[in-house]
């Protein structure tokens, strides 16, 4: 089928991008306002945009025509950390997703134990696998109800089982139990399954081709556990 933007209604948009684009990891945003109110929210319009410098990006949308929370703590303070979310954390991280008033701290209203960030005010999830800290580089406005946050990533938690080469930078994603946003209504995945692909260098993929092998490349991704 094919779908033209422009004739879907903006439900229909807004479903046709949440539901394709898959899996979104989510970035589980823990915030303070001014007076230093916590606040928390999930956000999968999310992912990272580079690795040096460390960037994140998180698009945060309105209720009401009102930005939510965490944009405005955002615009106002500068600074947030994102934590990411394990599948043990999921059913809290939905509760931080209710849309309470500001006056409202979810991270009580879903048990959650924070603990202070080194560089930034806003805390962070103690259970979460692992968090970011982060202070906005840039914040587009994008229709006056929706805010593009571009941010540096100033350090990062990681829990200890996860770390395998704390030099080279390798994690273990198995122990995190990271969940990740799937389709409309409401579908999550687990971050599982994996296979591992290297890419083939100019000269590796020549000499396939030369040896007449690159068909056979091509038809599988899996190079098979003795690659691994
Ligand atoms: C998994 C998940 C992902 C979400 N992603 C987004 C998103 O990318 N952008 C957005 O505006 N709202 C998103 N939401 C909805 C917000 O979390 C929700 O509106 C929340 O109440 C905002 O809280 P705040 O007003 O305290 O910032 C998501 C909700 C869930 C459960």
């Amino acid at each position: 089928m094919y779908f033209e933007m422009q004739s879907l209604n903006s439900e229909q948009r807004s479903n046709i991008l949440h539901s394709l684009v898959l899996p979104r990891p989510i970035a589980w945003i823990s915030s303070v306002d001014g007076d230093g109110t916590v606040n928390v929210a999930p956000f999968s319009f999310f992912n990272a945009m580079s690795g040096d410098p460390p960037l994140l990006c998180v698009c945060i949308g309105s209720r009401q025509g009102v930005l939510k929370d965490t944009a405005r703590n955002i615009a106002a303070t500068g600074e947030f950390v994102v934590n990411l979310v394990s599948e043990p954390l999921a059913r809290r991280m939905a509760v931080t997703a209710i849309e309470f008033g500001p006056q409202v701290d979810e991270s009580a209203q879903a048990g959650l134990v924070l603990g202070d960030a080194r560089r930034v005010k806003a805390p962070r999830i103690v259970d979460s696998p692992a968090s970011f800290e982060c202070r906005v580089r840039q914040l587009i406005d994008i229709d006056g109800v929706r805010s593009l946050v571009l941010a540096d990533v100033l350090a990062a938690h990681v829990m200890d089982a996860a770390v395998v080469d704390g030099e080279l930078m390798y994690f273990d994603p198995a122990p995190m139990e990271l969940i990740a946003r799937l389709q409309n209504p409401g579908w999550y995945g687990r971050v599982g399954d994996a296979f591992q692909m290297p890419t083939p260098s100019v000269a590796q993929w020549d000499a396939m081709q030369r040896q007449g092998v690159s068909d056979g490349y091509l038809a599988w991704a899996d190079d098979g556990p003795a690659a691994r």
